[in-house]
């Protein structure tokens, strides 16, 4: 495993991080969730990434207990703030009340006494941008987070939250976006942005959930067990597969083998290449995948490969920046 700075921070992770939506609390039992965190620490990863929303907040306590004894200063853990984890008005968003009864949730559930990096799962749109970034400051100051991160934000709404931050003393070092070979929204302004201000990007969804690694067949029905079979995963890798994409995909399995890399790996080390991305963070449903898909750290992609990658799914790629949004309202 190789490390990278999170962004221009002292903060070192993982390049390859573990994440936990979908599957802990969910989609798998809790044994293989701990057998996919011992696969991660086994292969070097010491970033783990969850949410307070993910599977109705029981993610958090997986992860919690999977890393029970594993020494506090030797990893990473990160979590997020905004979509709903009750019934209440202020359940959820990104007010100082939501922020820091969120903090309280978090901590309690994941069993430690602070996050590496808390960030906000969305821009809310209904909540003074200077009271959030406010309550992120003291979830700071009262040693409950060390950093703090968005994900999904517009350029300008990072640029807005790093002038209140740099007015606050807030250490305000990442942004999660989604980012694959299909799905490069952020190339066009949120990098640029992020590179001038000094945060680092932890992508999300680089394998483009599964999709990525082939094992979906054009006009076949998913595998058994798969996301894609999955009720809560289901809606999510609906827009991948279509049969273009999955054509697509099958066609960049000669370049994959050509660079002596699984399709798996080819997708994790691509979203690698670019030096803007701190952190990968993969998904896995099996301990065998995380295995597989750390293989893709500290591979070097030759242009030639990279060209055809493009050349293959040419018109499949999403660049739009708009793509990048929040609800309109809160949740
Ligand atoms: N900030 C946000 O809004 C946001 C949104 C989404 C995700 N995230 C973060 O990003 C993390 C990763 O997202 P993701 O799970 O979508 O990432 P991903 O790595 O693109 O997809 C992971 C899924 O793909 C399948 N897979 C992985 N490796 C495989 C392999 N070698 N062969 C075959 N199938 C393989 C597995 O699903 P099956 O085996 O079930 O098919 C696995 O759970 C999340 O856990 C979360 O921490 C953040």
């Amino acid at each position: 495993m190789e490390y990278r700075h999170l962004g221009r921070s002292g903060l070192i992770v993982s390049e390859i991080a573990y994440g936990n939506w979908i599957t802990h609390g969910s989609q798998i039992a809790e044994d293989t969730a701990i057998a996919c965190v011992r696969a991660a620490l086994d292969a070097g990863i010491t970033t783990f990434d969850t949410a307070d929303v993910y599977a109705g907040t029981r993610a958090e306590s997986v992860l919690g207990r999977a890393v029970a004894g594993e020494r506090r200063e030797g990893i990473e853990i990160c979590t997020k703030v905004y979509w709903p984890t009750g019934p209440g008005r202020n359940d959820s968003g990104l007010s100082r009340k939501h922020i820091l009864d969120g903090i309280n949730g978090s901590l309690r559930r994941l069993r430690t006494d602070y996050v590496d990096l808390y960030q906000a799962h969305r821009y809310d749109h209904s909540t003074p941008l200077e009271e959030t970034m406010q309550a992120f400051a003291d979830a700071v100051r009262s040693g409950k987070a060390l950093y703090i991160g968005v994900s999904e934000w517009r350029a300008e709404e990072i640029r807005a939250a790093r002038t209140l931050a740099d007015q606050l003393g807030l250490p305000f070092v990442s942004n999660q976006p989604q980012y694959s070979m299909l799905w490069r929204v952020i190339e066009a302004e949120v990098i640029p942005a992020c590179d001038e201000l000094g945060l680092g990007q932890m992508v999300w969804s680089p394998a483009a959930q599964g999709v990525l690694s082939g094992k979906y067949l054009p006009r076949q029905a998913p595998p058994a067990g798969s996301r894609a079979t999955d009720p809560s995963g289901a809606s999510f890798l609906a827009r991948w597969l279509g049969s273009d994409v999955l054509t697509a995909v099958q066609n960049l399995r000669p370049v994959a083998e050509s660079a002596g890399l699984t399709l798996a790996q080819l997708a994790i080390a691509w979203v690698l290449q670019n030096p803007s991305v701190s952190a990968a963070i993969i998904g896995a449903s099996r301990p065998e995948q995380v295995a597989e898909n750390v293989r893709a750290s500290g591979v070097k992609l030759d242009k030639e490969v990279t060209d055809r990658i493009d050349t293959v799914l040419g018109g499949l790629i999403t660049t739009d920046p708009a793509q990048t949004a929040s609800p309109a309202e809160r949740p």
